[in-house]
Parts: C-alpha cells; structure tokens; sequence
C-alpha cells in the first residue's frame, strides 16, 4: 500500500508517516523543509521538497514517490500554517502564509491526489481541518475561518470524487501535543482543554480514513462541547468564544 503525505516533515503529519511505516506502508511526504526529517529511515520513506502552494513542485513529488506506475491508495494533507491570532496580531505575512497554505494548498493537494487517482477507481484522500472550524461566528480568528474553508473545500470534492471510487475523509482535531503548539505558546499547553499526543492522534486520523468515514471530529470530549456550542444563538457564541480567546490570552 502507497501513502503521500503533504506536511509530513513534523507534528501530526511526520507521526502519521511514522504510523504508515510501522504498518508496512510505503510511505511519501513531503514539506519546504525536509532537513528537519530525522534521519536513518526505511527504503519505504521518501521525503520530498515541495511547497504546496506549488501545484506542478507538488505533482512531480507525487510522481516521483510512485515508481513503476504504482496506485496511490492515500494521500493525507497535513500541511497547514497557524499563529496565535486571537487577538487578531498576526502580520500580513504571516496572513498570507494562512490563506496560501490552508486554502490553495489544500486545493492542490485535492487536485493532485485526484489526478494520480482518478483512472484507479479507488483511493482516500483525507484533509486535516480543525476543530475550531466546526463553529460559526462573527470574531473567529482568520485560521479560524480558513479551516472553515478546508472543510467546505473537502465537502465539494467529496461530491466530485465519489463517481470515481474515491473516498474524502475531513478531519477535525481539537489540541494535539506538537512541536508547533508548544512554540506557539511558550511551552505551556495547560489552557488547552482535552489535549490528546501525536501518536494517539495517528491511529484516530488512520482508522477514520480506513473506514472511509466522511468527517471526524477528536477528541469525543471536543465534539460534545462543540456541538453543544454550535446550537447556541450566535450572540451567545461570539461573547463565549471571545471570552474563550482572551483567557487563553491571559488578558
Ligand atoms: N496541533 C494542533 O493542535 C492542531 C489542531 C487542529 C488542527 N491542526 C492542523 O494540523 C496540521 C498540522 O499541524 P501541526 O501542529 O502538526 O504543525 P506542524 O508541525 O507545523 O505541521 C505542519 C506541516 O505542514 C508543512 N507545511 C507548512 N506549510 C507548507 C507548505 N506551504 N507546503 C508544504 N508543506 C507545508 C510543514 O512542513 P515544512 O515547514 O517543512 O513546510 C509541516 O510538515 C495543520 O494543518 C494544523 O492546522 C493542528
């Protein structure tokens, strides 16, 4: 079995690569950095330098990874950009990176895994949302709302894609303990409620794409509360959720 991973240099996507491997996958990822791979890998990982902001950098990973006209079974796309933008401080690079990453790269991860799919009438591709972009209203934070757009993006493809024989699978995680959340937040992740590790998240995300199941929101303790947020009036919800924003804040 082949799996790509696009952002699956660190955090969720590496420990993804690593769950595949011990499986007995051949496993692709590919990232802008792939010098921060650990090295002394298997003959079955390949890491790639592609952006996926990239399309055509992107497709030539891909088929790079596929020697021999092999299928590609799964294509995750782990790769997104997130800051601490709750109180709506980020720079207009940093906004860029955001819209760029999470809503063109996650088109270009669609459109090539569906190329690569399309004459095999089988295949998953999975696209890893957020929690945060279940919840509609007014001051959500611009991540917020590009991972609204992922899971929007993903639901059109899942439409398009099934006459094909291939699978979409939208995942929706609440906090998973990486590299990147600690940066974000000096190494203090004691205000992020329901925090779950890397691997655990690895065998959530697998399992649900092996299902083939359409959305999955982690962990179950985040889904309740999310659906109970998600039936108040959305006044109630934006003075909740800037509440929310602020305590985590410390302001
Ligand atoms: N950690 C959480 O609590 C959490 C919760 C919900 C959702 N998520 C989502 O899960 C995903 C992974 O997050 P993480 O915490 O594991 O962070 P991470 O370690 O920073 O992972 C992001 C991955 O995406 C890659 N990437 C970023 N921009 C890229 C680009 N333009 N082209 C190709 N690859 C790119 C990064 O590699 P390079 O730097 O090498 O490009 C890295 O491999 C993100 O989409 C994030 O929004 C995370």
């Amino acid at each position: 079995m082949t799996i790509f991973i696009a952002g699956g240099t660190s955090g969720i996507g590496y420990s993804l690569a690593e769950h595949y491997l011990a499986k007995g996958f051949k496993v692709g990822v590919c990232g802008r950095d792939v010098s921060k791979i650990p090295e002394n890998h298997s003959e079955n990982f390949k890491a790639f330098e592609a952006d996926v902001c990239d399309i055509n950098a992107l497709s030539s990973a891909v088929n790079n990874f596929l020697l021999n006209d092999e299928n590609l079974d799964l294509f995750i796309n782990c790769a997104g950009s997130y800051a601490e933008d709750v109180a709506g401080n980020i720079s207009y690079e940093e906004a860029e990176e955001m819209l760029r990453t999470n809503i063109l790269g996650t088109v270009n991860c669609f459109e090539v895994a569906r190329n690569f799919m399309k004459d095999q009438q089988s295949g998953g591709i999975a696209a890893i949302a957020s929690v945060s972009g279940i919840l509609d209203y007014e001051n959500s934070s611009l991540y917020t709302k590009t991972k609204r757009s992922v899971i929007q993006i993903a639901d059109a493809y899942r439409r398009a894609l099934k006459p094909f024989g291939i699978s979409v699978t939208t995942v929706a995680p609440g906090y998973i303990d990486t590299q990147k959340l600690r940066n974000l937040n000096n190494n203090d992740l004691s205000k992020k409620p329901f925090l779950i590790d890397e691997k655990t998240a690895s065998e959530i995300i697998s399992k649900a794409v092996n299902d083939q199941k359409e959305f999955i929101i982690f962990p179950s303790k985040m889904k309740w509360m999310m659906k109970s947020l998600s039936i108040l009036p959305a006044s109630l919800l934006n003075i909740i959720m800037f509440r929310k924003a602020k305590w985590m804040k410390n302001d």
